[in-house]
């Protein structure tokens, strides 16, 4: 049985789900390797309006690494199966479409780093996350502690790593670490309205959007400028911004086809 399964929604909106609740959703190398089958198939989705992410069960989102098989590594094992952790959750970033975190558990370590890579994080009130590598004797390792400092700002974040603290799901939103937080019931619900209202606008704008955005975020305000006028500029020749327009005139709703 594959340990990550992906299945295409209404809206063309994308589940993608980690599948080892028997041991929190932690990367083992399968999963990991699962995970890439399922990252090569959504590059190639040029459709695909949103990418859920999301574990199976209601107690883990993802546990991170898998500790039991890190234990049997020696040291050169280990170094490679971080830096394959940390690889794979950098082409989760890279993805051109809005990536959400459904936290439905545990958030730990990479768990909480796979989140980090996403665009929008979401979790229910009982889901509990952190960065918790330094209370075992390492680091996070896959971009927590890059990612996590230009999420929240770096003093929240240095206290975060420096403790290994388990937030709660409120602590993390009122940390700016969450965009919201809903309740069992209606967390499903939730998140899918969140990505329909993403698959309603224009897909071409939307990754656009999101290139703009990446690719501002670390540098000067003049670059970024510079480098939203030209995703702006890959909007204009498109049917879509037409439809758009005309939708406006005509007082309906746009249908966008990402052309
Ligand atoms: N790697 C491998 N197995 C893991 C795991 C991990 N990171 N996290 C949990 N598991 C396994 C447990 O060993 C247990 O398996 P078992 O039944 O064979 O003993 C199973 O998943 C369920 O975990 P358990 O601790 O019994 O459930 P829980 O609901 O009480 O707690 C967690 C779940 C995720 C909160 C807890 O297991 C935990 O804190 N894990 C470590 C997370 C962490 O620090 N990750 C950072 C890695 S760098």
């Amino acid at each position: 049985m594959n340990t990550v399964s992906f299945e295409i929604k209404e809206d063309m909106i994308g589940l993608l789900t980690l599948n080892r609740p028997e041991a929190a959703n932690a990367f083992s190398t399968e999963l990991l390797s699962d995970l890439n089958n399922v990252i090569d198939q959504v590059e190639h989705l040029t459709d695909l309006r949103v990418l859920i992410l999301t574990g199976s069960g209601n107690k883990a989102f993802c546990a991170g690494a898998d500790l039991k098989e890190r234990a049997s590594m020696n040291e050169k094992e280990t170094v490679q199966a971080v830096r394959r952790i940390k690889q794979t959750l950098s082409r989760i970033e890279a993805l051109p479409l809005p990536t959400l975190a459904a936290i439905n558990g545990a958030a730990f370590g990479g768990g909480l780093e796979l989140a980090l890579a996403c665009d929008l994080r979401y979790a229910t009130e009982h889901a509990k996350m952190g960065l918790t590598e330094t209370s075992l004797g390492i680091i996070p390792g896959a971009g927590g502690t890059q990612r996590l400092s230009r999420l929240i700002g770096i003093g929240k974040a240095k206290a975060l790593i420096f403790t290994a603290k388990r937030l709660t799901s409120t602590e993390a939103q009122t940390m700016g670490l969450l965009e919201g937080v809903f309740t069992h019931q209606e967390f499903f619900p939730r998140i899918l309205a969140v990505a329909q209202a993403i698959s309603k606008n224009g897909p071409i704008a939307i990754r656009q959007a999101k290139k703009a955005i990446a690719l501002g975020f670390d540098t000067d305000l003049h670059t970024g400028l510079q480098i939203e006028e030209l995703c702006y500029l890959a909007t204009i020749p498109t049917q879509d911004r037409l439809e758009g327009l005309a939708a406006f005139k005509e007082k309906r709703h746009p249908h966008y086809q990402g052309k």
